[in-house]
């Protein structure tokens, strides 16, 4: 899967709560980010699950070039 079309320059942070699953958006074009609003259908892309195992604040990428997906793990600072 090619990678998605960069959303943001930096992480959002939301505050998960424990047991909820969330959708991260994977293609880019989401106008919700970092989560999927269905603009993806029709491409190959499709929403990543995360499941919160507890509540607290994470920090989910936008720039889409994550190793760490959904989370921030720094490259939107790479150029
Ligand atoms: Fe991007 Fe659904 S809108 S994965």
């Amino acid at each position: 899967m090619s990678k998605g079309k960069r959303a943001g320059d930096a992480p959002i942070g939301v505050d998960v709560i424990e047991g909820k699953s969330y959708y991260w958006c994977t293609c880019g074009t989401s106008s919700k980010q970092p989560f999927c609003d269905g603009s993806h259908k029709g491409t190959e892309f499709v929403p990543l699950p995360y499941k919160a195992d507890q509540s607290k604040k994470v920090f989910f990428c936008t720039c889409k070039l994550t190793k760490d997906p959904p989370l921030c793990d720094g490259s939107h600072n790479v150029k």
